[in-house]
């Protein structure tokens, strides 16, 4: 396997909460109230799953070993693009996040901001995977030899083995304090 396919992979399952989460907004815009629980259940998708998971293999493994290669201006281009969505998208849930915490202590007014900051990460999310599975991952596996692209693929696995001890260490660090 390419190390791209297990980022491709992670790609199919983050599209189908993106669905979910374009269901939610629909039932909150006929209802005019958000189900706080969701918003948390879609916050530690996005934060833990595609954020920390899935754009920290991408940045940590791909676009590290991207930046020691000769890439085309027009890749070049497109990882800077990639890394600065990633940084929007983080500040999104951000808001997300401070505007649900608003909503559960009564600030109805808080619900255009849970709406506005929803609708801008259903919207960004399948333009991002778009622009990484057809014009960015396959083209950028050119310039790698094939014992190169072994080692990305067991660094990627190495990767995700750790993170659930890691996550699961935070949690007890917290709760210590
Ligand atoms: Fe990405
Ligand atoms: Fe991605």
């Amino acid at each position: 396997m390419m190390p791209v396919g297990p980022l491709m992979k992670e790609h199919r399952l983050i599209e189908r909460m993106i669905r979910i989460m374009q269901a939610n907004l629909e039932s909150i815009r006929k209802e005019g109230k958000v189900d706080p629980a969701f918003v948390d259940t879609a916050v530690d998708f996005i934060r833990t799953y595609a954020d920390r998971c899935h754009h920290g293999k991408e940045e940590d493994i791909l676009f590290r070993d991207l930046i020691k290669k000769k890439i085309s201006d027009e890749h070049q281009r497109i990882m800077q693009e990639l890394i600065e969505e990633h940084k929007k998208g983080r500040n999104n849930v951000k808001k997300l996040i401070e505007a649900k915490e608003k909503y559960v202590q009564g600030n109805k007014d808080a619900l255009k901001d849970i709406v506005s900051n929803m609708e801008t990460l259903v919207k960004f999310y399948p333009k991002h995977i778009e622009k990484e599975d057809k014009h960015f991952f396959i083209p950028c596996m050119d310039y790698f030899t094939d014992s190169e692209k072994d080692t990305m693929l067991n660094e990627m696995w190495e990767f995700d083995r750790s993170m659930i001890h890691e996550r699961y260490a935070k949690i007890v660090e917290k709760h210590e304090k």
